[in-house]
């Protein structure tokens, strides 16, 4: 049979499939295809940060992304609502609690946006902490199971002490700030339950929260298999999203994009004063 006859073979295009492990490494596996299926070629791991990277490199980062906020418009507009919503005698204030940063170093395409979330949990700290009621002392602190060495360096070097996943949950109360820049809702559902009573609660939006948890609610309705727990979990999401916005004053962040493309528009929810309710 002459070869013009035969059916051309697909281009063999090896897969790369990037995975992380539970230590932060991303995995990379190159494939080939087999009778099988696909089998792993080639293992190799990438370190987790961005070997270029420094404390010193970190923190000029960091300067040069604060020069462009303190500048900018939605900054402006951060200390006005501050201003405006800080109850008389000030903030009862004893802690701020950064929840779900992502890393600062890891070596991925949003590396920026937790530098930038950052700047402004830090900024927000600058505003509030010379306006806390009985001259309380503010202590800061940060989770995410994602940091590198060099992360916790970083915010260890700008007065930020890091917690082991679940102290954060642990140590919230209702004189905490909670600042969460994007946590699946079911892992934010811990802190909605106490940010009833939190002062300043900042998340992506309890709407966003509600919606999610509604349609997860809705995929169990029609699962044989759905467990109550997670059932559990979207009836406590539902009335904890309904909760904060009843008990506080919603704010959306005016959209800000910033040189390096990042937006961080979040919604700032301040507690109804008791006079309000
Ligand atoms: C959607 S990412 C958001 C990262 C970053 N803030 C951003 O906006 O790009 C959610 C992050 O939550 C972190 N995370 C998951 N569970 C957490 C927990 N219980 N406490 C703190 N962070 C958590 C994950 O490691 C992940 O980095």
């Amino acid at each position: 049979m002459p070869h013009s006859s035969r059916r051309p073979r697909k281009p063999y295009h090896p897969k790369r499939v990037i995975s992380e492990s539970e230590d932060g490494w991303s995995r990379v596996e190159r494939t080939a295809p087999t009778r099988h299926g696909n089998t792993p070629l080639v293992q190799e791991a990438l370190p987790p940060v961005d070997r270029s990277l420094t404390l010193e490199k970190l923190l000029d980062e960091h300067k040069r992304c604060k020069q462009q906020w303190v500048n900018s418009e939605a900054r402006r507009w951060l200390q006005q609502l501050l201003a405006r919503q800080m109850t008389e005698g000030g903030w009862s204030l004893n802690k701020a609690v950064c929840v779900a940063l992502g890393s600062p170093s890891l070596s991925w395409a949003n590396r920026l946006r937790s530098v930038w979330q950052l700047v402004m949990f830090m900024d927000l700290i600058d505003m509030v902490r010379p306006n806390l009621k009985h001259g309380d002392e503010l202590k800061l602190y940060a989770q995410e199971p994602r940091f590198t060495s060099l992360d916790r360096e970083f915010l260890k070097s700008l007065d930020v002490l890091v917690l082991e996943q679940p102290r954060a949950e642990e140590i919230v109360d209702d004189a905490s700030l909670i600042f969460i820049p994007c946590l699946e809702w079911v892992l934010e559902l811990p802190f909605m339950l106490v940010a009833a009573k939190s002062p300043l609660y900042i998340s992506s939006s309890m709407h966003w929260v509600a919606e999610e948890a509604e349609r997860a609610r809705y995929r169990l309705a029609n699962d044989p298999e759905g467990s109550n727990r997670l059932q559990k979990d979207c009836d406590d999401a539902l009335a904890a999203s309904k909760t904060v916005l009843d008990t506080h004053h919603e704010h959306k962040m005016p959209e800000a994009d910033f040189a390096d493309g990042h937006s961080l528009a979040m919604t700032i929810y301040t507690l109804k004063h008791a006079e309000e309710d």
